[in-house]
């Protein structure tokens, strides 16, 4: 594995959880030797978050950051604010953002930008849809999106950040890419990487939808895939576990 590559893998609540589930979660973790675990929680509850995980090797970050360091932007966080409270990353460009609240990928490159102003790592996703993948455009929409957001916050920005790829149509569906869709699509990523002058070889890539404790070992097994973006599955601490531990066996970390 070339240096700068990691084993990771993050677990994204999105908007679940309570403040009560915080401790008892973190108290469930255990950390896993060669794998980064992330446990990215609501906004609301990052503060609980950092003080259950202080002195845990486990990390935690931002479901999103906004844009700008401060100023009128009412009910938006800044990524300096998230890194105050300790965390260490910040997820940018999920599907769900880029649907519910109709962000573009040029959006996501600020937040980017803005992640990696504050000191954060920022996960940066990328993914087709089904009509996308129906229409044989799968790897044509996943490279566009690598590209527009490496042209608007340069190689070099996107050279310090994580991407997850994550197909929409099988996000929360119960519905996997195949191991080989997904390692496809890494390589494709990697390729691109390389083109846009990224050390692609370096740069650690994720893969989510649908990954569970039964189906990790599967897509892990893809040479290009480092770790995991997880949603349903991160909802319980051993689930999340169980899928750093398959990851680790995956790589004979
Ligand atoms: P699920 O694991 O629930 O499919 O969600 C994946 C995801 O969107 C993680 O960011």
């Amino acid at each position: 594995m070339a240096e700068g590559r990691r084993l990771l893998v993050a677990g994204n609540w999105k908007m679940n959880g309570t403040r009560a589930m915080v401790a008892e979660y973190a108290a469930g973790l255990e950390a896993v030797s060669g794998v980064q675990l992330v446990i990215v929680p609501p906004t609301i509850y990052l503060a609980d978050m950092a003080l259950a995980l202080d002195g845990s090797p486990i990390s935690f970050g931002a479901q999103d950051v906004h844009t700008q360091a401060a100023g009128a932007f009412t009910g938006d966080v800044a990524a300096g604010m998230v890194a105050e409270i300790g965390a260490q990353w910040a997820i940018v460009g999920h599907s769900e953002r880029r649907a519910y609240h109709g962000e573009s990928d040029e959006l996501v490159a600020d937040k980017l930008v803005a992640a990696l102003e504050a000191g954060l790592e920022p996960m940066v996703c990328l993914g087709e849809s089904l009509s996308q993948r129906e229409a044989g455009e799968a790897e044509a929409t996943v490279g566009r999106q690598l590209r527009s957001i490496a042209q608007r916050a340069g190689a070099e920005s996107l050279s310090q950040a994580v991407i997850a790829y994550e197909p929409i149509w099988a996000i929360g569906t119960g519905v996997t890419a195949t191991p080989e869709q997904a390692d496809d699509m890494h390589r494709v990523i990697r390729n691109v990487l390389d083109d846009l002058g990224v050390p692609a070889d370096t740069m650690t890539l994720l893969y989510g939808g649908s990954v569970n404790a039964d189906n990790a070992a599967d897509i892990f097994a893809g040479e290009n895939i480092d770790g995991a973006l997880v949603g349903g599955a991160s909802l319980k601490s051993d689930s999340l576990v169980a899928i750093a531990r398959a990851l680790a066996a995956a790589k004979h970390a």
